[in-house]
């Protein structure tokens, strides 16, 4: 039988190539997908106990069929599993079922679950072959793509982590048939961060296109998987391991993002961060005078329409996102840095922004009366 395949390109990098491939009912395909990438004799699959039985078994019977024996891994859903100790089991599983350089560890989740498994299988044996079947759309367009694998520390999210290219990427666009509203809205916040990165031309296709792509209209949602893996792939291949500024630029709305994530601890979406740390980063960079035309008020009338959060859901203290937005990974020098925009399609870097107009920044997030 032929695959019924809606994108099959590899994505090439200095470090690694990764197949991407992306269809309708992919997952029961994924073992002769792995098949067609390498010898393999066995893998370790890793999900959350959420998905052990709608999406890790199909992947393990496709695994079989295509012979390559397989183990479950189930850890638990949420972010806290991406610890240091979920790893040390997982290093422990990998030993037990005796997976060597002809194993492969296969993750089926969302970003926790590719995240956490992208790293064990960066690290053990100094890296294995990882295979990523992405379950939501943020790890889809996102997590999945580029290489970032990483766990958390108490100090805060991904300090611990390893650049890793999957070798493959299977997207099964029916897992975003039975996702949530609220999680594919979610993870459309990483749409509209490569479109206000990337240009107009794609950021008015998301505006053209805001009821069809609420509505899971198929090939609009290929089309924006298309575009946004297109867009990532083209970021990491000229920076790789964010050395240059050019891959830092996809930290757009992440760093106040990440500092209202930790805050909540984990009870909003990463993808509502970002899209209130993308209004925090618009409304910095008016401060600072460095944005131009109306693209600030479009990003977050765009963010508004796709059902993101622009403004937070409960006061929070403001004294307490500052603390953490110190302890980012994108203090540089002891100095934070921030992607901040020109214009739509020019974002820049900027580190010494002054504390009193971050402060502001995040005071404008907060609901009700100022
Ligand atoms: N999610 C940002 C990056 O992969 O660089």
């Amino acid at each position: 039988m032929v695959m019924a395949l809606d994108i099959d390109r590899t994505l090439q990098f200095r470090h690694g190539a990764t197949r991407v491939c992306v269809g309708s009912d992919l997952l029961v395909e994924a073992g002769r997908l792995c098949r067609e990438i390498g010898g393999f004799s066995r893998a370790l699959v890793v999900t959350d106990d959420n998905l052990a039985k709608t999406y890790a078994a199909p992947v393990r019977e496709a695994l079989d069929g295509a012979g390559i024996a397989s183990d479950l891994a189930v850890v638990p859903a949420g972010e806290g599993s991406k610890s240091v100790e979920q790893a040390e089991q997982l290093y422990g599983r990998l030993a037990d079922w005796q997976v060597g350089r002809d194993g492969l560890i296969v993750a089926v989740g969302g970003g926790m679950v590719t995240d956490l498994a992208g790293f064990v299988g960066a690290t053990w044996l100094r890296g294995m072959a990882t295979v990523l079947c992405p379950t939501t759309l943020e790890a889809d367009i996102d997590a999945a793509i580029g290489g970032k694998t990483a766990i958390n520390h108490a100090r805060g999210k991904n300090l611990i982590g390893a650049f890793h290219h999957p070798r493959l990427v299977v997207i099964d666009t029916r897992c975003l048939e039975t996702l949530s509203q609220r999680d594919l809205v979610s993870g459309l916040a990483e749409s509209v961060k490569h479109a206000v990165i990337t240009g107009e031309s794609f950021f008015a296709w998301h505006e053209e296109q805001a009821s069809k792509i609420l509505d899971r209209d198929h090939d609009t949602i290929v089309s924006l998987i298309e575009q946004n893996i297109e867009i990532k792939g083209g970021f990491v291949a000229r920076d790789e391991r964010e050395e240059s500024g050019v891959r830092a630029m996809l930290n757009f709305g992440h760093t106040i993002g990440h500092a209202i994530e930790a805050w909540a601890r984990y009870r909003l979406r990463h993808g509502e961060c970002v899209s209130l740390g993308m209004v925090a980063a618009c409304r910095l960079s008016e401060a600072l005078h460095l944005i131009e035309g109306d693209a600030a008020t479009r990003i977050e009338h765009l963010l508004h329409l796709l059902g993101l959060p622009t403004v937070l859901p409960e006061r929070v203290d403001e004294h307490a996102i500052w603390e953490l937005l110190k302890h980012d990974k994108k203090v540089v020098k002891g100095s934070l840095r921030f992607v901040l925009i020109e214009g739509m399609g020019r974002p820049v870097l900027r580190s010494e922004v002054p504390e009193a107009a971050v402060r502001d920044a995040i005071a404008g997030l907060q609901p009700g009366p100022k």
